[in-house]
């Protein structure tokens, strides 16, 4: 089991688990607050947007050229900004801290 954490805008700190599938099917199948999902998981409604806790961010690398476009329409966007329905679930990841964007 790959455990992720998410800490929402509530300063709220959930830790889930899970074997695959998107991080942000992840988030929404485990409610956490700030994670939409939108378009389902095709990069194109940035409604699962976090920042990657920066001693974290190779684990997941950067994002790639339509998740950056689509990040780039964000207002609170950082250096280390993730659509995470790009993350697939995977034991690289385990341990990744995550921070719901506003
Ligand atoms: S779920 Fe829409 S961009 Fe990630």
């Amino acid at each position: 089991m790959t455990k992720i954490t998410f800490i929402t805008s509530d300063n709220e700190t959930i830790t889930v688990e899970g074997n695959s599938g998107s991080v942000m099917q992840l988030a929404v199948d485990n409610n956490i607050k700030g994670i939409d999902g939108d378009c389902g998981g095709v990069c194109s409604c940035a409604t699962c947007h976090v920042h990657v806790h920066p001693d974290h961010f190779d684990k997941t690398g950067a994002p790639g050229e339509i998740e950056q476009d689509m990040l780039e329409l964000d207002d609170n966007v950082s250096e280390y900004s993730r659509l995470c329905c790009q993350l697939e679930v995977n034991e690289a990841l385990d341990g990744l801290i995550l921070t719901v964007a506003q």
